[in-house]
Formats: structure tokens, C-alpha cells, sequence
């Protein structure tokens, strides 16, 4: 397949769609019962008809790249497809309530985010859950300060003042950590790629508040000494935190609360076909073990003589967000997983699984690490993995994650998840093998079928302009 990305271009040497603010305006008189000092008479406002409105935005979209436009197989950071149903369930009327409303008018409202609080916590096997945190990065920094009121409270916060992360950790892992106050301390894998339980039991001692683990890790591995792992976390009085991320491996079929885990963050954007933090607004929900829920953020949700209230809980860190956190990611979470049910969930698990290894199967990358649950790792060898992913793009799939983690040289990190059928992994796979026989030049002068040739990323992320004012000036 040739696959081209459109190029709404100008005459001139620019290549983009124009602004609506370029566009010709019209004044428009402003009617308002505000101050005088704080209006103005007029404002000029692009004067746009419907459809030029909507071919702005869908050529806008046309130079963009998206999981409605093709597979998007970004390993761990996983863009799962959003389905539409859950965008009408949010859209009803009766979703849109103010967060302030007394609680006997909005008794819905509340046994939604009730259920929800009860579905999270049946799947990941915890006792209770906040729905607060607005990202998995959230959740993270909220599991971390209960872990820390937890021992604070017990007589135990001065003494614990480290936290263990695995080398194959998420980036956001030492980072909560560390915003959290503590230092981190940072495990190397073995080498199949796995905890080295030796090497934990060394790194434990009275000093840990908690060991922070995704389960499976970063390589898709399963963690197969976890009940040990819990083991010697627990013995040394320390906690044992679930990094949500990979949940997707073990829907229906394993919980991170009978392995041992105290306290998980759910990226419900990964599990639940939820808006990712960036694109959203997120959701990063916190389910804790019984000893720890007194310190969940306020306000959580109940059922009492078959009312819903709001309460706090009794020692709470407080509120990590406004109200219940971001309610319409949060109703569609809900409303994924109620209509997929238990069946659907595992269902979506199973394949998300099936997918990840009929992929690798057909791609000639080496994969150092097996067996993987619903992501792969493989290796670019000689070849550049930046280069890869901007090569990749010229074949009309989204890149893998790349670079990450760094126990794998040139690591192309894979999760085509449970959407895609055989036809589109089969495209996949000969994206990348197409790749993988070119040469040096072909892939250092990649992309070249995008909108946008290859842009500084570095510079990009340094030196934030993110309004047309700033680039302009
Ligand atoms: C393993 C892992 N942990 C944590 C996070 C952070 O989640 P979020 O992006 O929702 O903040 C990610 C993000 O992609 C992740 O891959």
C-alpha cells in the first residue's frame, strides 16, 4: 500500500492549512452586562459558514495522524481505539450535571461513580478505589502519598524514605517517586529481563516505603516470582505498588490484589478505551488494600440505606483533584466496561495477548525477550529505532514506542492491542519488514509521504511555543 498524507498547501513556501483566525472576519459588536473597563466595543471573529468550519478541521485532521485514521501500536503508552458508543453514553443530557448539586438530585451521578469504584476494585482485586487522579502519572503520585500518610501514620514516615524502581520502569515511576519526596532507588532486571530477587532482597531493608512494579513489566514479561516479591516487600514493612499500565494483560484472568499488590494505579485510557491524558482529559483512578483506604482523597462515594453520598474518608490525603476527578472519561470507563461485562473484558485481554504474539511472529526484528503477554519488545539491531518509527510512518502505520526500555538496544516497543484484526496486523508486519531491508540513507531522510517532514524533537520539546502569537513573534 502507498500511503500519502495530505498537503493542504499555499502558494507561498508554507505548507499549512490557514488559521481561522486568518481568515476574513467581520466585526461584531459586543453586547455585554460586564464592566465597561472590561469589554471592548468590537471583536473580530473569522466569518465562516458550517461547512468551511468543517473542512477546516477535517483537512486539519487529514495532516495528522490518528487511531480513526490507522493501527497505532505505541508500546505501554498504548493508544487503544475510543469507542464511539462511549462518547454518546457522555454525551447524554443527564451526564451533564453540575459537580455541586445537592446529592439527592444527583443520585444517578453517584451510583455511577459508585459502580465504577466497585468495578475497578472486583477487576484489579483491591478494597477500595478514589477515581480523583487525572492520569496514570496521578495515580502514581496519589498512591505514593497514601503510602506515605500510611507510614506516617504507623510511627514510620522519618525512617521510610526510599523507593525501589525497576530498571524497565516507566519514566513517570522514579519521577512520582521523587516528586513524592523520597529517594529512588533503582533495581537492575535480571537477565531474562525480570525482577532479580536476590538483588531485591538486598536492595529492601527498613528504609523502603514501597517497591513500585509493573506487572507484566515493561518487556510484557510476567512476573512469575511475584508472591516472593510480595514476600519480601511485606517482611521488610514496606508496600508493594501496582503500576496499572499493563492490566490489559490480565483482564479476567489474574488481579494484581491476590499477588500482593497494597495499592494500583488504573490508566483507564490503556484497559478501559478511555481519551489518553493529552488528548483527553484522562483518568488515572487508585484502588488501595483494606489498611490503606482511610487515606484515599476526598471525597469518595457510598451507599448507605440505599442512598449515594459522598464521604471522606477518615484520614484522607485530601483532594488530588476538583469533585470526583474527570467525570466523562470516568462515565466512559463505566460505560465500557458494563457493556463488555466479564466475558468481554477477558475476551478483549485474551486477544489484546493473541495479537501482541501473532505480530511478533510475522516481523524479522529479533525479539530477545520471551514469552510476552500483550506487548513485545524487539530490537532495530544496526539500524537507528528513531529512524524506524519516522520510516514506519511512510507506510501509513503508527510507530511502536521507541528507545524504551533501555535493556534492549534499539528498542521498538510493540502493543497492537486487541482492535486490530488479522488484515491490519499483517500490514503491520510488512511495515516493518519493509523497513527493517532498507538502508541508512532511505531511513535518516524518513519521513517522506508525511505532511510534515521530520521535525526537531528536541528542540520541539525544549522550546515550547504552543501559541500561534509565540511562533509568530
Ligand atoms: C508503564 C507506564 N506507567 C505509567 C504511565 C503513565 O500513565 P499516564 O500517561 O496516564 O500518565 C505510562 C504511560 O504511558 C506507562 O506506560
Amino acid at each position: 500500500m502507498i500511503y500519502t498524507q495530505a498537503k493542504w498547501e499555499r502558494e507561498d513556501e508554507n505548507l499549512y492549512e490557514p488559521l481561522l483566525s486568518e481568515k476574513d472576519g467581520k466585526e461584531v459588536e459586543v453586547d455585554s452586562s460586564l464592566p465597561d473597563e472590561l469589554t471592548r466595543d468590537s471583536l473580530e471573529l473569522p466569518d465562516l459558514s458550517e461547512p468551511e468550519l468543517a473542512r477546516h478541521y477535517t483537512r486539519l485532521s487529514q495532516m495528522n495522524y490518528g487511531i480513526d485514521s490507522g493501527p497505532y501500536p505505541l508500546g505501554s503508552c498504548t493508544m487503544k481505539y475510543n469507542p464511539k458508543f462511549t462518547e454518546d453514553v457522555a454525551a447524554l443530557p443527564s451526564a451533564s450535571v453540575h459537580p455541586d448539586r445537592s446529592e439527592g438530585s444527583v443520585q444517578g451521578t453517584l451510583e455511577l461513580l459508585h459502580g465504577l469504584q466497585d468495578y475497578l476494585a472486583r477487576i484489579g482485586g483491591m478494597d477500595a478505589v478514589s477515581l480523583q487522579p487525572p492520569a496514570g502519572a496521578a495515580g502514581e503520585f496519589t498512591g505514593i502519598l497514601v503510602a506515605k500518610a500510611f507510614h506516617e501514620a504507623n510511627g514510620e514516615g522519618e525512617r521510610r524514605t526510599e523507593i525501589i524502581v525497576p530498571d524497565s520502569a516507566h519514566g513517570t515511576n522514579p519521577a512520582s517517586a521523587a516528586l513524592g519526596g523520597y529517594d529512588v532507588v533503582e533495581l537492575p532486571s535480571a537477565e531474562d529481563g525480570r525482577v532479580e530477587v536476590d538483588a531485591l532482597e538486598a536492595a529492601v531493608g527498613e528504609r523502603t516505603a514501597l517497591f513500585m512494579l509493573t506487572n507484566p513489566n515493561t518487556l510484557g514479561l510476567f512476573e512469575r516470582d511475584i508472591e516472593r516479591i510480595a514476600e519480601i516487600v511485606h517482611d521488610a514493612g514496606g508496600l508493594l505498588y501496582y503500576d496499572g499500565a499493563n492490566l490489559n494483560a490480565l483482564l479476567g484472568r489474574a488481579r494484581p490484589g491476590d499477588m500482593g499488590f497494597d495499592i494500583m494505579h488504573y490508566n483507564v485510557h490503556k484497559t478501559f478505551a478511555t481519551p489518553h491524558g493529552g488528548g483527553g482529559p484522562g483518568a488515572g483512578p487508585v484502588g488501595v488494600a483494606e489498611k490503606l483506604a482511610e487515606f484515599l482523597p476526598a471525597p469518595r462515594v457510598r451507599k448507605t440505606n440505599g442512598t449515594y453520598e459522598r464521604f471522606d474518608p477518615e484520614r484522607t490525603i485530601g483532594k488530588v483533584h476538583g469533585f470526583a476527578g474527570n467525570w466523562f472519561v470516568l462515565v466512559k470507563a463505566y460505560a465500557y466496561i458494563a457493556r463488555l461485562g466479564d466475558e468481554g473484558l477477558s475476551d478483549a485481554s485474551a486477544k489484546a495477548v493473541l495479537n501482541a504474539n501473532y505480530l511478533a511472529s510475522q516481523i524479522e526484528y529479533d525479539v530477545p525477550h520471551e514469552p510476552f503477554h500483550h506487548e513485545f519488545v524487539a530490537s532495530a539491531g544496526d539500524q537507528d529505532a528513531a529512524d524506524v518509527a519516522k520510516r514506519m510512518l511512510d507506510y501509513g502505520v503508527h510507530p511502536p514506542t521507541t528507545k524504551w526500555p533501555e535493556i534492549v538496544s534499539e528498542a521498538l516497543m510493540t502493543e497492537p492491542t486487541e482492535i486490530e484484526n488479522r488484515e491490519t496486523l499483517d500490514h503491520l508486519a510488512e511495515a516493518f519488514n519493509a523497513v527493517a531491508a532498507e538502508d541508512d540513507e532511505t531511513l535518516e531522510a524518513a519521513p517522506e509521504r508525511t505532511t510534515a517532514r521530520r521535525i526537531d524533537q528536541a528542540s520541539a520539546a525544549r522550546n515550547l511555543r504552543l501559541s500561534w502569537r509565540a511562533l509568530s513573534e
